[in-house]
């Protein structure tokens, strides 16, 4: 994984076929997805449970780009390295999570893996400034953790935060919750790479299909780019 901040498309998979992952991780891919993004929920630390790390293990062969694994669990720490045996790229865990994120960071590059934090609505930029050396990842929820097809709240001026403490530092900031064509430029202007997006990549579409995957994937992609149809 090398980095780079141009603008990268993560479609969460909350939003396909829970019968059919195989499938839909490889249409998603094959119509443009750079990065493709699995929430891991507990019923405990979310009001909602999805999947653990043997289906995330299951996920795998199916993933070519980056797997891309937000941990929307508490606690995280017993489980990181079944998510590196799991072969995740990228693990995120909430700050939220626990009291020990630094921790628990240090515990998920020690295990191989990209180390991310994420942040609900609620919680400022200022809480990562003591963590912007051990994170590879800035998740900036732009939703209440849970439910995909919520609405976007504007997290513009956190963003903005967080792109200036970061300076040169390799950290992607990383935009989760309500991004759609509409929200892209929001999000992108303000300093945003990583662009996760379920029901508005998923919609209308399917594996037999696909290519209207393709183009919401585009949509977005050009929208946050400033490229209007
Ligand atoms: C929300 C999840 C998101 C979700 C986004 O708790 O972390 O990744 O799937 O869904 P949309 O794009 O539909 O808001
Ligand atoms: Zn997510």
């Amino acid at each position: 994984m090398s980095f780079d901040r141009s603008i990268k498309i993560a479609p969460s998979i909350l939003s396909a076929d829970f019968a059919n992952f195989g499938q839909e991780i490889q249409a998603i891919e094959a119509q443009g997805a750079d990065w493709v993004h699995i929430d891991v929920m507990d019923g405990h630390f979310v009001p909602n449970l999805t999947f653990g790390p043997m289906a995330v293990k299951a996920f795998r062969p199916h993933v070519k780009t980056v797997m891309d694994v937000h941990l929307m669990i508490a606690p995280v720490d017993p489980y990181i390295d079944a998510y590196a045996d799991a072969g995740t790229d990228v693990l995120t865990a909430h700050i939220e999570a626990g009291p020990h994120i630094h921790r628990t960071l240090q515990a998920i590059r020690a295990a191989g893996m990209k180390a991310g934090v994420a942040l609900n609505p609620g919680t400022p930029a200022e809480a990562v400034a003591h963590l912007l050396d051990l994170t590879d990842l800035i998740c900036v929820m732009t939703v209440n953790p849970g439910f995909g097809g919520q609405k976007f709240i504007d997290m513009t001026s956190k963003i903005r935060g967080l792109r200036s403490m970061i300076g040169d530092r390799p950290v992607h900031i990383e935009i989760d919750g309500g991004v759609d064509p509409s929200t892209a430029p929001l999000v992108a202007e303000a300093g945003a790479d990583v662009l996760v997006a379920g029901s508005a990549v998923f919609k209308g579409g399917s594996v037999n299909d696909p290519d209207v995957y393709g183009a919401n994937i585009r949509n977005i992609r050009d929208a946050a780019n400033g490229v209007w149809a």
